[in-house]
């Protein structure tokens, strides 16, 4: 998120637009806590996880009377334009204030559920995939030693692609996740007819969300399945934080850029994001010996903003 902020605000210093922080989100924007920030104000904080202005929950946001109050704070701040980070629930406020109020809204999509319509990705999801991979990679070392079955829980509460993709990079043997039901019988047939293939080790990745109740169910029923060491650990915010991924850093930077280039072309009531990425696909042999993609020319444009 902290290179979205950035982005955003030297985005907007380059189009001559004057950038403030709402603190802690739209609970910090009803208090008033509101202040005007400078491109060096964002010095050094692409490297940082979370977020440096803060966030939350706000019930009062989501009543008539609460809009009415941070409609006037803003609008005696001067302030007519508002990118907010985050997921459908935070953009469905500012729709309403942005219609309600005549505020122009844009939409960074942040969480690392991946969880967001509209987007192929969020922002932050592949640092978490990162971390669960990580946190992966170190348990398999304690499974390949002991010959130990590790049942490994990750965020997603009713989203599963954090789960697969994690699963996938860190070579588990299975996943569960939200999306599909539950089936006890299959989950021991897996770990058995794997037992049977000769793996003595085993990671099976879990999403909180998932219908067999996660990490300690799991390896109960693991436990019934085969005759090995079975233990779980869940993950938990620990795949929230830390530093960002070289390619989360990217995205933040592109998004921030978009949302305040968009905003200064007239353009309101959208969220920035990528279209679904298709499948792999295959092309002749020859194709390699033609020229590489020039380097993305998007990317190429954004080095001067950003340098402000
Ligand atoms: O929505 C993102 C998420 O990380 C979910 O995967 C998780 O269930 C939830 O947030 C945890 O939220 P909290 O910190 O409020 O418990």
């Amino acid at each position: 998120m902290n290179a979205a902020v950035r982005a955003a605000v030297r985005a907007a210093v380059y189009h001559g637009a004057e950038p403030w922080a709402i603190r802690s989100g739209y609970a910090g924007l009803l208090e008033g806590r509101i202040d005007p920030l400078t491109p060096r104000d964002v010095s050094n904080i692409i490297q940082r996880g979370g977020t440096i202005l803060g966030t939350s929950r706000s019930k009062e946001f989501a009543t008539d009377e609460g809009r009415a109050k941070a409609a006037r704070i803003l609008k005696d701040q001067g302030i007519d334009s508002l990118v907010i980070i985050g997921g459908n629930g935070s953009f469905r406020g500012a729709a309403a204030l942005a219609s309600e109020y005549d505020f122009k809204i844009a939409g960074i999509p942040g969480t690392i559920d991946n969880d967001i319509g509209g987007t192929h990705l969020t922002l932050g999801f592949d640092t978490a995939v990162n971390v669960a991979v990580d946190a992966i990679d170190r348990l398999r070392d304690t499974a390949a030693s002991l010959d130990r079955i590790f049942v490994v829980e990750v965020m997603g509460r009713d989203c599963g692609a954090l789960a697969v993709a994690s699963a996938i990079a860190g070579g588990a043997e299975d996943f569960l996740i939200p999306e599909e039901d539950f089936d006890t019988e299959h989950l021991k047939n897996t770990v058995r007819v794997a037992a049977e293939r000769g793996k003595k080790s085993m990671i099976i990745v879990v999403a909180e969300g998932d219908q067999s109740g996660g990490a300690h169910a799991v390896a109960n029923l693991v436990r019934q399945a085969v005759d090995g060491d079975v233990r779980e650990t869940v993950l938990g915010h620990v795949q929230r934080g830390g530093t960002p991924t070289a390619f989360d850093r990217i995205l933040g930077s592109r998004m921030g850029v978009k949302a305040i280039a968009e905003l200064a072309a007239g353009n309101s009531g959208f969220m920035v994001g990528f279209a679904r990425g298709g499948p792999v696909e295959t092309c002749a042999l020859e194709c390699s010996w033609q020229e590489p993609l020039p380097l993305d020319p998007e990317l190429m444009r954004l080095r001067e903003i950003l340098a402000l």
